[in-house]
């Protein structure tokens, strides 16, 4: 079974939500475009652009949230839960940056906890594993990685996990321009694939596995072009509505 394309713009701590707006306006003629290659656009802005950005774009367009909480509500002073989150029709949810694992104690256990509250709502999680680069130097990437995916998924079924959408990002190749080759992202997107065959059977087949650090619209078509990577999860080039469009085009 194909798996549907994917283009995810993460805007981490980036854009006024009057540039969200104006983001989300010109994106706008995308979606038919999109539509028509067969490929998922998505964005993910800051909480506090999640509703103006889900009233301007695209029904079509994927507003996701770039965190929240496992619990509905609760003393969790500066957290946001689940159904704050549903009540602005946002249901896509990115987990597990490495970013927030490096700084906010993001740990592959909470992750488990949020992706289940996530699918409990019938929502989306877009899970990201990667690994550091002295990690990476040390050759343990599939240790690291196959542990995220393990402890990410756990006690998930098939039905669960049907749904899911895991981002591999290396976090040395992050905002660096030191590219992973694509045999590097091959290799580890198809090991990520026997993995989560491993944890929840057949849906492996169905999950999408995006390639994220430094993807520009110069290399996106040779990433995609690898049979186990199904989309990117895109940082800088995902800022301004011009290298977006490239993206896309270059995707296809
Ligand atoms: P860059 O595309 O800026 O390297 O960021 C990648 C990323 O972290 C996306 O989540």
């Amino acid at each position: 079974m194909a798996r549907r394309k994917l283009l995810m713009g993460n805007w981490k701590m980036n854009k006024t939500s009057a540039e969200a707006k104006e983001f989300a306006v010109a994106a706008k003629p995308l979606a038919k475009e999109a539509r028509a290659a067969h490929v998922d656009l998505g964005v993910a802005p800051t909480y506090l652009s999640l509703a103006t950005t889900r009233k301007y774009a695209a029904k079509t367009m994927i507003v996701a949230a770039q965190n929240c909480h496992f619990k509905e509500s609760g003393a969790y002073t500066g957290e946001v839960s689940i159904p704050m989150l549903k009540e602005f029709g946002i249901n896509w949810v990115i987990l597990g940056h490495s970013e927030r694992r490096a700084y906010d104690n993001e740990t592959s256990e909470k992750c488990n906890a949020k992706i289940k509250a996530l699918i409990a709502n019938d929502m989306v999680p877009l899970y990201c594993v990667g690994e550091t680069l002295a990690e990476f130097e040390a050759g343990r990437t599939k240790e690291v990685v196959g542990e995220q995916v393990r402890k990410g998924l756990e006690g998930l079924s098939e039905e669960d996990a049907k749904n899911l959408v895991v981002a591999y990002e290396p976090v040395w190749s992050i905002g660096t321009g030191k590219n992973a080759s694509t045999e590097i992202a091959q290799d580890v997107c198809h090991f990520i694939r026997t993995v989560l065959k491993e944890c929840v059977g057949k849906s492996a087949n169905k999950i999408r596995i995006l390639y994220g650090g430094s993807v520009k619209p110069e290399n996106i078509k040779a990433y995609l072009s690898c049979p186990d990577v199904d989309g990117a999860l895109v940082g800088g080039a995902s800022l301004k509505i011009e290298s977006y469009t490239e993206l896309l085009r270059n995707i296809k």
